[in-house]
């Protein structure tokens, strides 16, 4: 028990968290980590171990499902997939006796599973949400959490009337980077918040999802048929819509459900928004001409009302797949004394604050007057304004870095456990999950149609 805690203390970078005395250190990062170490101590006992299941063991399944098990008293239970050769991966990796799967509903049948993940293609999620929490399990779905927005709805009535605990895997809202940034936006620490600038750019071919395919694929390796059954349309079998599934409309979401959907979660939780009440997207096909019909350089705009949670700000969104920049990520939070700009879990925090006095001289139309109006109106403003009023006020500029070893992926999951543990809320459920979906995939239908997206953040509707 002491050593498996003292592992996961060592994983969460907590040892160096407590240890580190410098000032870049966040504060309150500091704070939340102890205490949710504090808390996770009182937790641990063996009563208390969750077995779960992972659906979909690709990419985010192998992540998801390495990261759950860093969570002290959490044990694979089984794993499905459609391609064989992942659930040969898994046997290679957790030995021959791990139950493995090509139809889920056999592992939703397993009683002793408490918690399923849900790490398939974006189409899916809805249906295995739903199908999940009606088997009794507690639900980890990754982002998207639905492929299109009437799918919400069922799907946050099942979560509420199952008193399962529901969290969606946008990892980035757990991040104590992203806490600190909400706390210094709450304490006006930039001024009143008008518009967020948020990126996520890429340059290479995985980048843009070109994930090697392997040699064996077949409609018979990836169950062709069950795979798109959820579409209700026929397709001939395409290793691409497969493997490449996010660059195509019928199975996957583009980058704005890949991609902006990180940066609008992230915006949501740092500004307690509910979400905009206007989008409109554009997006192009610049680069990557492989057959793909989801653009591959795109941008959204996003006006938010002024709320109770925050001032009226715009949002834009951009996701460049052939950027010369090399590629970034960063969401920038403008207010009318400063900057935040959040880029993985650290922060940065630029003030800038006007001068109380007005301009007047230099770059100004004053020069272009007679002289002796010139002069009257230099006494004017000499009597009005003291040389402090016409100065700049500085405020100092702030760096706060997560501790080496800091991982939100694993506070997201500690999160989740958390709450299945002891019912504490988690930080991002399916009403969370379903108001970062919506702008991503409205602008999906913004690109499609050439339209402004009109939505009423406050009763979830279209307008
Ligand atoms: N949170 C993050 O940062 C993050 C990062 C990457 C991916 N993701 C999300 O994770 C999910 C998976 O992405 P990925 O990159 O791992 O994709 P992937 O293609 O590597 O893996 C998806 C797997 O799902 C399986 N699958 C599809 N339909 C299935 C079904 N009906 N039954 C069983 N298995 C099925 C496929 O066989 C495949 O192995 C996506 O929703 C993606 O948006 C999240």
């Amino acid at each position: 028990m002491q050593n498996s805690r003292r592992k996961f203390l060592q994983q969460i970078g907590a040892t160096s968290l407590i240890a580190s005395a410098s000032p870049f250190t966040s504060l309150a990062a500091q704070e939340k980590a102890e205490e949710r170490i504090l808390h996770y101590g009182k937790a641990i006992s063996p009563n208390d171990k969750i077995r779960i299941g992972v659906i979909g063991y690709g990419v985010q399944g192998h992540f998801d499902l390495r990261t759950a098990l860093k969570v002290p008293g959490v044990e694979l239970a089984g794993i499905c997939d459609l391609y064989p050769g992942r659930l040969d991966n898994a046997k290679e990796e957790f030995g021959n006796e791990i139950f493995t799967t090509r139809d889920y509903r056999e592992l939703l049948n397993k009683k002793e599973i408490d918690a399923i993940l849900i790490c398939t293609t974006d189409v899916w999620h809805a249906r295995m949400t739903l199908d999940a929490l009606a088997a009794g399990k507690h639900v980890y779905c990754e982002k998207p959490m639905i492929y299109k927005i009437n799918e919400g709805y069922p799907v946050m009535t099942a979560a509420k009337k199952s008193g399962k605990v529901v969290q969606i895997g946008s990892q980035r809202v757990s991040s104590i980077g992203y806490a600190k940034a909400k706390e210094l936006l709450a304490a006006g620490d930039i001024g009143k918040l008008n518009m967020v600038n948020a990126v996520y750019d890429r340059q290479s071919s995985i980048g843009s999802w070109e994930y090697t395919i392997p040699k064996d694929a077949d409609a018979s390796t990836t169950d062709w048929e069950k795979f798109i059954s959820i579409t209700g349309k026929k397709m001939p079998f395409d290793a691409k819509k497969f493997f490449w599934w996010r660059a195509f409309k019928e199975v996957g979401t583009g980058v704005a459900g890949d991609l902006f959907i990180h940066l609008l979660s992230g915006t949501h939780l740092i500004t307690n928004s509910k979400g905009p009440e206007s989008i409109y997207s554009t997006g192009q096909f610049s680069y990557w001409k492989d057959g793909r019909n989801m653009p591959d350089v795109m941008s959204g705009v996003m006006q938010y009302p002024d709320s109770p949670e925050h001032p009226a700000f715009q949002l834009t969104l951009q996701v460049n797949f052939i950027s010369g920049t090399g590629g970034q990520e960063v969401i920038q939070l403008v207010g009318s004394e400063g900057v935040i700009q959040v880029q993985g879990n650290n922060i940065t925090v630029k003030h800038s604050l006007m001068p109380e006095a007005p301009g007047f001289g230099g770059y100004d139309s004053l020069f272009t007057f007679s002289k002796s109006m010139q002069n009257e109106m230099q006494k004017d403003y000499d009597a009005k304004w003291t040389p402090e009023q016409r100065k700049r006020k500085t405020k100092e500029d702030i760096v706060f870095k997560a501790p080496a070893g800091y991982s939100d992926h694993l506070d997201h999951f500690t999160n989740f456990f958390d709450a299945i543990r002891t019912g504490k809320p988690v930080v991002e459920d399916a009403e969370f999950g379903f108001r970062a979906a919506v702008p991503a995939l409205a602008c999906n239908e913004s690109y499609f149609t050439k339209k402004i997206i009109n939505w009423d953040p406050v009763a979830l509707k279209l307008k």
